[in-house]
């Protein structure tokens, strides 16, 4: 059997000043390409709930939702390590819920982590669901889920009291047990000096090149997603038009009778007797 990316394996990774590489997936097919590039983890982030549910936040992201989507992740990956993401309410009511939901994505869902969002404020709820024997991943900075208190998609620890305040979070979340820490929409400096201050590997999206690793989005990399266009991503490619290409070829074939041809098609020559059968038979 093959062995998947393992919380370890990270930690080394971070150790030999090797960049780990993550991206978001949420189906099968992905997964396999996700794979197939050599990725070592897969985020089904509850990012799914803007570029696939086409939800305007993550708040409305469910727990259904997340295990909905992780497991056919699963399903298309044995080398790569699966994060789950926990989504909204799913963990901040308190550790014992927490606990529960976190159980249900690995023992359901088949992932093989947990990531949440918050500091300080979540250590305690990080501490039991680790003790428990299940990794977790924290995230701050921006952090989606509370985009009604932050009011708006905003860089964090801009002043010098919030990136304090930003480290005491990172250290608290590792304190804690989490494996390691997305680092989200922050200044390039403030990543820098909490990924030195870490022992635990630092994950950045908008959060510049000095943390140990990256992550980005599925559908903002491969240009899949236009609605909103967040200044971190980049396209690695712009498959959006492509697919319109391709579906508008495929209207304008159909319509004008270039598909399907005996290729596409299943010939098998009749016998007379079978045709005057069938004919016989829909009347
Ligand atoms: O849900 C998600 O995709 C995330 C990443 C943006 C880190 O949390």
């Amino acid at each position: 059997m093959e062995k998947r990316t393992s919380i370890t394996d990270l930690r080394a990774m971070k150790d030999r000043g090797e960049k780990i590489v993550m991206v978001t997936a949420y189906d099968y097919t992905s997964a396999l390409f996700v794979e197939e590039a050599g990725i070592p983890l897969i985020l089904v982030g509850d990012t799914l709930g803007n570029v696939v549910l086409g939800y305007d936040t993550t708040v409305p992201v469910t727990m259904e939702d997340i295990l909905h989507h992780v497991k056919p992740v699963v399903r298309g990956t044995r080398r790569t390590h699966i994060v789950a993401d926990m989504p909204f309410m799913s963990y901040q009511a308190g550790p014992v819920e927490a606990l529960h939901n976190a159980g249900r994505l690995l023992k359901e869902g088949g992932a093989q982590s947990v990531k949440l969002e918050g500091g300080s404020k979540v250590a305690e709820t990080v501490r039991t669901i680790v003790d428990a024997g299940i990794p977790v991943m924290g995230h701050i900075g921006l952090t989606p889920q509370s985009i009604n208190q932050i009011g708006g998609y905003k860089v964090q620890g801009k002043t010098p009291a919030a990136a304090v305040r930003l480290l005491n979070d990172a250290m608290a979340l590792q304190d804690a047990g989490a494996y390691a820490i997305v680092l989200e929409t922050v200044p390039v400096h403030v990543a820098r000096i909490i990924t030195e201050k870490l022992d635990v590997p630092t994950i950045g999206i908008g959060a510049g090149p000095e943390t140990d690793g990256q992550v980005q989005v599925w559908h903002d990399m491969l240009g899949l997603f236009t609605d909103f266009r967040p200044k971190h991503a980049k396209r690695f490619a712009n498959l959006g038009p492509l697919i319109v290409d391709a579906l508008r070829t495929y209207a304008s074939d159909v319509q004008g009778g270039a598909f399907p041809t005996e290729k596409e098609s299943f010939i098998k020559q009749p016998a007379p007797s079978e045709v005057e059968e069938m004919k016989a038979a829909s009347n």
